[in-house]
């Protein structure tokens, strides 16, 4: 199986940095082949609506989300983390789902319908209940989609850059859900 982690905070090594890399720690252990990949090392421009992918034609940007496509359609399993942004998911994150039309066309839905995802979430508040608005941003894009969304780790309560560090059972959680997907 190849599992694909996309980091969707700006923050290097931060906490969704982490919270996904534990994630495919487990997927690694239990056989499958996993890649990482931070939004903010890219250059992904605003899908501007003009469905140029529609006709089979690819996205008129010409940036590196073009490359990812190819890495989607390839994958099994893609881990979304995003910290909680204004109750949202990042601007990063956002431009990227965004891109997602994509896949919303006849010639290209048969490469992520089926396909797994996971959503790993840190934030700050303690309350659960601010991370449902993006949850069910989530949920809804990836029914749209046909997509599978398996898990939320939703980890509450952390702030500073890599203090989820000392949340060992919230990364435990993280590496048990990756395991579910082996060899
Ligand atoms: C622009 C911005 C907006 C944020 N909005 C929220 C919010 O609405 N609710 C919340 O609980 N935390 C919010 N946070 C805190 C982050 O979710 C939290 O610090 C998280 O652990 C950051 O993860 P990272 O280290 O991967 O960037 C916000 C942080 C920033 C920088």
């Amino acid at each position: 199986m190849k599992v694909l982690g996309i980091v969707g905070s700006p923050r290097k090594n931060g906490n969704t940095q982490i919270l996904v890399n534990s994630i495919l720690e487990g997927a690694r252990q239990a056989g499958a082949e996993t890649e990482m990949v931070r939004l903010a090392d890219l250059k992904i421009r605003e899908c501007d609506g003009c469905h140029s992918c529609w006709k089979g034609r690819p996205c008129v940007k010409d940036d590196d989300m073009n490359g990812i496509y190819d890495k989607i359609a390839a994958s099994d399993v893609i881990v979304f983390g995003t910290p909680v942004y204004w109750f949202g998911p990042t601007g990063l994150m956002k431009l990227f789902l965004d891109r997602f039309v994509y896949f919303n066309c006849p010639e290209n839905q048969a490469m992520v319908q089926g396909k797994k995802a996971i959503l790993a979430v840190p934030f700050e508040d303690t309350d659960l209940e601010t991370a449902r608005p993006l949850v069910d941003m989530f949920r809804k894009s990836m029914d749209y989609l046909k997509m599978d969304l398996v898990d939320v780790l939703l980890v509450p309560g952390v702030t500073r850059k890599g203090e989820i560090k000392n949340r060992k059972e919230d990364l435990e959680k993280g590496f048990v859900i990756g395991t579910c997907f082996s060899r």
